[in-house]
């Protein structure tokens, strides 16, 4: 069994399910992110983990102790449950200075005035909030408090972090920076932590285990690079495209004896490989998914490679976006660096991998492409 372990947890608020049936093993250590578009469950799941929430149906273990039994009728009180939260609304106590906040629980855990000055101003460097230990939280901004509430929750070690989207009011770049802090204090306290955001790039970049969730349902658990490189079904891979992926609807046919993905606008034929040609039958309706650096476009002609019209491209420093299209289809591929394509211009794109998918399911059939054009 998991540090936690959700068996069966549903939620039900009068007619609207938020949370149905989840079943999840976070284990011991693990940075486990729950993630999905707003109103999927993710703090209704984290509130019911918590305490702060009872169950509908189903059972909730923390390190082996039973918290939560519908069938059993037990029920262990939030404060009991020996997790540390932190909540969008990153409630400070407001008639204590921030170095007041952060101490708070050091004292209750009878630590020396020493002790909590030296972990205390730690701390407060952490999160970037050394000297301003005298204000008041009235006198912070949104994402001021949040960094100090962090720090609160971070202090008094518990053997779990629960945290709900806490840098959601940072700015970009401290938000990248506290992202880091986060990770470190993670590998340093060594806490099981889960973790609520609805940002895929904040969640593959601090997770262990990513849940992806979706009308209260799990859609699919994995490691961040499974989640990116094979999502389970057209829900996740869509919610994976940073900024997008490419999705083409088409269906199975055969060509010279073989079969091929043919897309519905009949400009672009794919041949499948052996496993996956093995799991479709011709007439299928499918669609071919890939991420902007899936694709290659070229300048000049090469081989195995469809010929396409720049439509734009966004040259964003490190990376270039180019919006192409040509006889219906419209694709996107990323660039490392400063490629520099104009628009209307001609390019010949290869197709180096792909993921194809069921229409009826929706659910992954196979992954091809060898990072050769497989055109
Ligand atoms: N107290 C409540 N009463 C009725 N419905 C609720 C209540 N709390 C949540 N819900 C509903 O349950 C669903 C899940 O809500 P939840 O807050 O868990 O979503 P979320 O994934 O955290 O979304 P967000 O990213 O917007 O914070 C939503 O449809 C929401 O409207
Ligand atoms: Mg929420």
């Amino acid at each position: 069994m998991g540090f936690i372990s959700l068996q069966g947890i549903t939620k039900r608020y009068g007619k609207v399910t938020a949370v149905d049936h989840l079943n999840l093993e976070i284990e011991k250590g693990e940075f486990h992110t729950l993630l999905g578009p707003s109103g999927c469950g993710k703090t209704t799941t984290l509130r019911m983990i918590a305490g702060l929430e009872e169950l509908s149906e189903g059972e909730l273990f923390i390190n082996d102790r039973c918290v939560y039994s519908v069938p059993l009728a037990k029920h262990v009180a939030a404060p009991d449950r020996g997790v540390g939260l932190i909540f969008q609304s990153y409630a400070l106590w407001p008639h204590m200075t921030v170095y007041q906040n952060v101490a708070f629980g050091l004292k209750e855990k009878k630590f020396s005035k020493d002790r909590i000055r030296t972990v205390v101003t730690d701390m407060l460097e952490k999160v970037q909030m050394n000297g301003y230990e005298n204000r008041y939280p009235s006198e912070l901004s949104g994402g001021e408090q949040q960094r100090v509430a962090i720090a609160r929750m971070v202090v008094t070690e518990p053997p779990a972090f629960l945290m709900d989207e806490p840098l959601s009011n940072l700015d970009a770049k401290l938000r990248m920076r506290l992202r880091s802090e986060l990770k470190r204090l993670h590998n340093e306290s060594g806490a099981t932590t889960v973790y609520v955001t609805h940002d895929q790039v904040e969640a593959m970049t601090l997770s262990d285990r990513i849940t992806v969730m979706q009308l209260g349902l799990l859609q699919q658990d994995a490691t961040p690079t499974d989640l990116y490189n094979t999502p389970a079904n057209l829900f996740v891979a869509d919610f994976m495209g940073n900024p997008q992926v490419n999705k083409l609807d088409g269906a199975i046919a055969v060509k010279d004896g073989g079969k091929v993905y043919s897309s519905a606008t009949g400009s672009l034929t794919v041949p499948l490989g052996d496993d996956i040609a093995g799991s479709v039958s011709e007439g299928q309706e499918v669609a071919l998914v890939m991420h902007p650096e899936w694709l290659k476009a070229s300048p000049t002609p090469v081989a195995n490679s469809i010929e396409m019209k720049v439509y734009v491209s966004l040259m964003a420093g490190c990376e270039t976006l180019i919006f192409l299209q040509s006889d219906g289809l419209s694709l996107v591929t990323r660039e490392q660096g400063q490629s520099d394509f104009q628009a209307d211009t001609k390019v010949w794109v290869t197709l180096n991998r792909y993921n194809l998918y069921d229409m009826g399911t929706e659910s992954l059939v196979g992954t091809g492409g060898t990072g050769e054009s497989c055109l």
